[in-house]
């Protein structure tokens, strides 16, 4: 352990105050707190600030407006291009008077449903700039679930565009706009669109605004100074899977955020002013929210949006050729990023044809790194490959090795150590701890540092959920344990949510559509393994009488999964079984499932109903292999 990383943790944990009362200098305030934390107000209580001044105002009156702010990569439209710190203060202040126009002022919500183009930045820091609450929807979902949110943010303003582009295809945003406002209760004053060359949108007259009219109009306007802002007021609201079909916002506050944010990129990633920084994420997630967008220029570096994916964009060298054209210094992605260039270019010859010029470290999160891929990556790169363990909920990384601190101790298959500021315990069921090695809830003491959620937006019951299981320990959802050198090892979840692809889904929202499809008697909805996404959705399902036809069920089965919540929900297959297995009780075994699933041999469990349910699946499920593959 360095001696560095020894006196912060001990320094964050021992004396939180004094900690985060230093880390709060790197952020500028209008007035600063009085003090570190009170109980009520939560971090940094009395100090005003603002996100947007610090992510860009004070750069450029520090006379950085000339350094490089923000590339735009986009393979699949073949453009690159960049903003300085000035230039983008400029954009950012054009969309803050638009939004002025539109009425939206502090605590207003706003909607943002785009892909990955500049124009999202540019809005999330104008709501910011305003006090306006921004909430990303990941462009991955559908309809349903948009509405849900414009439901319960109550926004007013949604903006988008006419399309993205994933991968070859072309998405066209507008109808699911469209449809998600016949769905939802709550009406939007406005809706602005910005018209995409690739796909065009016919506008809705009376409520559609186009995005570079309105921005033509507001030309002449001032553009609105930054609000000032208590450092517990929203910034945004993500919403992220919970256990339920009902989603989770998230509520981020400004002050708690850009301290944290800012502490973040100099001491896990190492980033400053000067560097280069790409998240090879989504905005519609808390990594493109925290190291896309805010965390890279809080501290004045440049970061890159990247739209297009690891592989097929043109192919698997897209990553490194980022990297070297732009002199990226550190970069993060997602487990399943590397495992698809790998499943491309076995020996990285890519990798070693473009090289990966002045990178120091590649980050890892939102999903198990397997050792494998790390090992994989490590060998062809040269470079430290560094887990980072967090949710939505913390905001930024929980556990990891800090490099910039001076630890070098890394173990494949562990998530790391913990980041000062989080104090773990790994408790039993009985809220007590386990003995090293022993598997248990990971817990998180609270109150939660700077940066992590202190309220779910309209939700306050399921918030105090999280700390009702354990009181003063926030329950992750997640089981690891602790290896005897102090390594955290996280092993997956504790309730239904499943990982696919890094994005987090849960299984009983799924089985609540497949249980609600035409003909469907009973389902599970399991998580099996994926060699490429770590998890796939997979559902088995029970017909009722009148519904033979096994083919049409799955199918309709899936097209509902993929209706309701997005594409990327989509069931990887629908098995139609006579029975589930069940236990006397009646309840479920799926963890025969996920084993039957992944074709792993299974040992009859004593507790079930029935043995004789596990050869007829696994008869079922060895007819739909055989027919998927010819
Ligand atoms: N807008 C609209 N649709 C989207 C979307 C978006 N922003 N993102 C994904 N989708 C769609 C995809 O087009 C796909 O649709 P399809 O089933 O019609 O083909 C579906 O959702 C599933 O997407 P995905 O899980 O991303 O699979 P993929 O096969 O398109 O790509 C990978 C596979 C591995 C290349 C891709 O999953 C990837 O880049 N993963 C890394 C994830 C990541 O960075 N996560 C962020 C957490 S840090
Ligand atoms: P999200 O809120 O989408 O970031 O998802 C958070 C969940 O993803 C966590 O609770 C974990 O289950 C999982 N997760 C994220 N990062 C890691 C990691 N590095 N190792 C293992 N699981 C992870």
């Amino acid at each position: 352990m360095s001696e560095a990383y020894r006196q912060a943790y001990e320094d964050s944990t021992q004396d939180p105050q004094g900690f985060w009362s230093r880390a709060a200098e790197l952020v500028d305030w209008s007035t600063p707190p009085g003090a570190a934390h009170d109980e009520a107000r939560g971090w940094f209580p009395g100090g005003q600030l603002n996100t947007c001044h610090n992510a860009l105002d004070r750069h450029v009156a520090a006379g950085r407006g000339d350094a490089l702010a923000l590339i735009h990569e986009s393979p699949v439209t073949g453009a690159t291009r960049t903003w300085a710190y000035a230039e983008l203060l400029d954009e950012v202040g054009r969309v803050a008077a638009m939004l002025a126009r539109l009425g939206v002022g502090k605590g207003d919500r706003v909607v943002i449903y785009m892909p990955m183009i500049p124009e999202a930045a540019f809005a999330m820091l104008a709501c910011a700039r305003l006090g306006a609450i921004h909430s990303v929807v990941f462009g991955g979902f559908a309809a349903h679930e948009l509405a849900k949110r414009i439901d319960d943010a109550t926004p007013k303003v949604l903006l988008t565009a006419s399309c993205g582009i994933e991968g070859t295809r072309t998405i066209a945003y507008k109808p699911m706009v469209d449809e998600a406002r016949a769905l939802a209760a709550h009406r939007l004053d406005s809706v602005v669109l910005l018209q995409r060359d690739r796909l065009r949108a016919e506008m809705t007259p009376a409520i559609d605004r186009d995005w570079m009219e309105l921005r033509a109009q507001c030309a002449a306007d001032p553009v609105p100074a930054p609000v000032p802002l208590a450092s517990d007021d929203p910034l945004y609201i993500l919403y992220t899977s919970g256990t339920t079909g009902v989603p989770k916002g998230v509520v981020r506050e400004n002050g708690g955020h850009a301290v944290a944010l800012a502490w973040s990129m100099a001491n896990i990633y190492g980033i400053g002013a000067g560097d280069v920084f790409f998240a090879a994420s989504d905005i519609g997630w808390v990594v493109g929210h925290s190291y896309i967008v805010y965390g890279p220029l809080l501290v004045g570096a440049t970061t890159v949006l990247f739209e297009g994916k690891p592989v097929g964009t043109p192919d698997a060298g897209t990553f490194w050729r980022v990297v070297t054209r732009h002199k990226v210094t550190a970069m993060f992605t997602a487990p399943t990023a590397i495992r698809a260039i790998r499943k491309d270019d076995p020996e990285a010859a890519f990798l070693h044809e473009i090289g990966t010029g002045p990178l120091r470290a590649v980050f890892l999160a939102g999903e198990r790194a397997d050792p494998e891929t790390i090992a994989w990556l490590e060998r062809h790169s040269g470079l430290p490959v560094v887990d980072n363990w967090w949710q939505t909920e913390l905001g930024w990384p929980a556990i990891t090795t800090c490099l910039p601190l001076g630890d070098r101790r890394r173990k494949p298959g562990s998530a790391g150590f913990p980041v000062p500021g989080y104090h773990f315990a790994i408790l039993d069921e009985d809220g007590h701890p386990v003995p090293d090695g022993q598997s248990g809830a990971v817990t998180i003491r609270a109150p939660l540092p700077p940066g992590a959620f202190r309220s779910l937006w309209n939700n306050p019951a399921a918030f105090a959920k999280n700390f009702a299981t354990f009181p003063g320990w926030y329950e992750t959802g997640d089981a690891g344990y602790r290896d005897a050198e102090g390594f955290l090892h996280i092993m997956g979840r504790t309730d239904d949510i499943i990982n696919v692809a890094g994005h987090r889904l849960s299984t009983g929202q799924m089985e609540q559509i497949v249980a609600a499809a035409d003909g469907v008697a009973e389902c599970a909805v399991i998580g099996a393994d994926d060699p490429l996404k770590g998890q796939v959705p997979v559902a088995f399902v029970v017909a009722r009488a009148g519904h033979a036809d096994a083919a049409a069920m799955a199918a309709r089965v899936i097209a509902a999964v993929r209706v309701d919540i997005g594409a990327v929900a989509s069931l990887k297959a629908a098995h139609v079984v006579a029975q589930l297995p069940k236990t006397r009780s009646g309840k479920i075994l799926r963890n025969v499932l996920r084993k039957l699933a992944a074709g792993e041999a299974v040992a009859i469990p004593p507790t079930i109903e029935d043995p004789a349910v596990i050869p007829a699946i696994q008869a079922v499920l060895a007819a739909d292999r055989a027919a998927a593959s010819g």
